[in-house]
């Protein structure tokens, strides 16, 4: 294992809670500003479609906070069993659902319970049936081995210290031929120990 996948050496349950701090304020306040953009200006710069952003709900959109644009990789197929590693309050999940439609299924999951709120009361305010939003970790994803079609996921894996035990789950939950359509940061150089172990730069 080379040093830009090893697990960095960081107290796992405190990153947690201040990465679910942070996301709970970007679901309940997102008008406070952060250092990163978020909403539809956010969307609108990563190439998101103003009538899908219009379709959304305003409540939904408002806390979107990815860093890509999952869906633009390829359309989902009708019928297709979706993971949405991450969702946060549900923009990718709600669209996703839309596309694999009422035969299809998006399983939503994230370990911020505000942000999933958001992801059910947006499923709900646009009846979308086919939305099952679930609290979980990336490091062991709530879902059943070998029943998933395409996972997608923006800007979540970055904020994971042990990115191969994310990858062994999305692995794990994949069919086989199933896909990934992942937006997220990559860094070009290597990144210095004690910031790799600086937990105020992995949460912001
Ligand atoms: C940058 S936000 C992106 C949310 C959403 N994907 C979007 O595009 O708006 C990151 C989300 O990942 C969730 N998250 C971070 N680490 C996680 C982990 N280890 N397991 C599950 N969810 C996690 C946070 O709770 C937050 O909702």
């Amino acid at each position: 294992m080379t040093n830009q996948v090893s697990a960095a050496n960081i107290d796992r349950e405190r990153l947690r809670e201040q990465v679910a701090s942070k996301y709970t304020d970007v679901a309940s306040a997102p008008e406070k500003g952060f250092h990163f953009h978020t909403g539809r200006p956010l969307a609108k710069m990563l190439g998101y479609e103003d009538a899908d952003l219009d379709w959304l709900p305003k409540s939904t959109l408002e806390s979107f906070a990815g860093t890509g644009n999952p869906l633009s990789m390829g359309r989902l197929n009708p019928g297709e069993v979706v993971v949405d590693l991450g969702c946060g309050a549900g923009v990718d999940a709600l669209l996703a659902a839309r596309q694999v439609g009422p035969k299809g299924r998006v399983i939503a999951v994230d370990m911020t319970a505000a942000m999933l709120a958001k992801t059910r009361i947006g499923a709900l305010a646009l009846g979308l049936g086919n939305v099952d939003a679930r609290f979980g970790y990336a490091e062991a994803l709530p879902v059943e081995s070998g029943s998933v079609d395409i996972l997608i996921s923006n800007g979540v894996i970055n904020l994971c210290p042990d990115k191969v035990a994310v990858m062994q789950e999305v692995r794990r939950v994949l069919k086989p031929g199933g896909r990934i359509q992942v937006g997220d940061i990559v860094v070009h150089k290597e990144v210095p120990q004690d910031a790799r172990e600086d937990i105020d730069l992995w949460a912001g």
